[in-house]
């Protein structure tokens, strides 16, 4: 048997072997192989709240229909107990593979668990599930996105007099992402912080990213610390539209230094009328198509191959971490518009 033959057979071997650890093989219970029928993916959501779950499903959906694959979506509505009842909803439903945005990392290990245990497997989507494993988790550099939000800010305000009077908004506690943007957003304040280049007037967490709870964090800044305030370093565009409604009140909405992410068009408005320094733009369409082939081949029992490995508490999970962008007044051309994620009038409403 020559080499080459030899080879080829070998892979193919090794590539049903890994097929079968990786893919738990997807035959959901039916007995009818996810290859002689559509695939039937389950999409657990934590909320439709902020807009770009909106068009995460939506894209999810769209993708996996071209790949001849059928998409139950549920939504907890940020409600853990309901979260994992939706993921036992999937699993009676004969889900052959079930991709899970938790509302709360550690709670949601459950879901987890509930889904092996009746062999289907599991992907993390955009936030980590701990204390379990994940068959794969997908996502963006959550980290690098907390290092370019602070870095924009000490790039920003270089030459302004220091001490920098900065307030920090944090996300939601039981969202793994909020630690993974404030440990990227530390590392990038350290050495500013530790030689008094910058001051932390205030601190604290949004529960469930509500802007309502960021602007009561923003409230509370101003009433201790008065309106001598340059930055607010906002984790996320919902929590810097409830900051910037408290800065409004006090007439200096466009005076103060005011970050975000997720590109939301309100967002983008406010940086082109100047209100909002800068967003981070995930593309979300994106990681929506990744994971809509991943689930489709992870359910077909097909290898992956996944770059990256994270630590969840329990175990690597093999993971996928996709790249992000900076956006402001300056390139919004170039970034989300370019890309069709909003289009011009929308942005400029009229504005020129
Ligand atoms: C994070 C997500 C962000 C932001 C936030 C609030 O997990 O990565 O894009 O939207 O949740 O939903």
């Amino acid at each position: 048997m020559s080499v080459k033959s030899f080879l080829v057979i070998a892979s193919m071997a090794l590539s049903v072997l890994i097929g079968v650890v990786l893919g738990r093989q997807g035959t959901a219970g039916d007995g009818v192989a996810p290859d002689a029928r559509p695939v039937r993916i389950g999409l657990s959501l934590d909320t439709l709240k902020e807009a770009r779950w909106t068009r995460d499903r939506d894209a999810f959906v769209a993708q996996a229909g071209t790949l001849g694959a059928e998409v139950t979506v549920l939504s907890a509505n940020g409600d853990d107990n309901r979260q994992v009842a939706d993921v036992e909803t999937l699993v009676t439903a004969r889900m052959d593979v079930i991709v899970i945005v938790p509302h709360d990392g550690r709670a949601m290990a459950r879901g987890v668990e509930i889904a092996h245990r009746a062999g289907i497997p599991v992907i993390a989507y955009d936030r980590l599930i701990l204390d379990s494993e994940p068959d794969l988790y997908l996502t963006f550099d959550n980290e690098r996105v907390g290092q370019l939000q602070a870095q924009y800010i000490l790039d920003a305000l270089r030459d302004a007099p220091k001490p920098i009077r900065l307030v920090r908004i944090y996300g939601s506690k039981t969202d793994n992402n909020a630690a993974l943007f404030k440990a990227g957003q530390d590392a990038a304040l350290r050495d500013a912080i530790a030689s008094g280049q910058v001051e932390v007037l205030h601190e604290d967490w949004a529960d469930d990213w509500k802007p309502e709870n960021a602007k009561r964090i923003m409230n509370a800044a101003i009433t201790r610390h008065g309106r001598n305030i340059h930055a607010v370093l906002a984790s996320n565009d919902g929590t810097a539209g409830g900051a910037i409604q408290a800065l409004r009140e006090e007439g200096i909405a466009g005076k103060v230094i005011v970050t975000g992410q997720d590109a939301e068009l309100v967002a983008v408005q406010r940086i082109a009328a100047g209100e909002q320094a800068m967003t981070i733009y995930k593309p979300v369409q994106q990681l929506a198509r990744r994971a809509a082939e991943t689930a489709v081949a992870l359910a077909r029992g097909r290898p992956l191959v996944a770059r990256d490995a994270i630590d969840n508490g329990r175990t690597q999970v093999p993971s996928l971490l996709l790249d992000v962008v900076t956006v402001t007044r300056d390139n919004v051309e170039d970034t989300v518009i370019a890309d069709g994620f909003h289009t011009r009038e929308d942005v400029f409403q009229g504005r020129p």
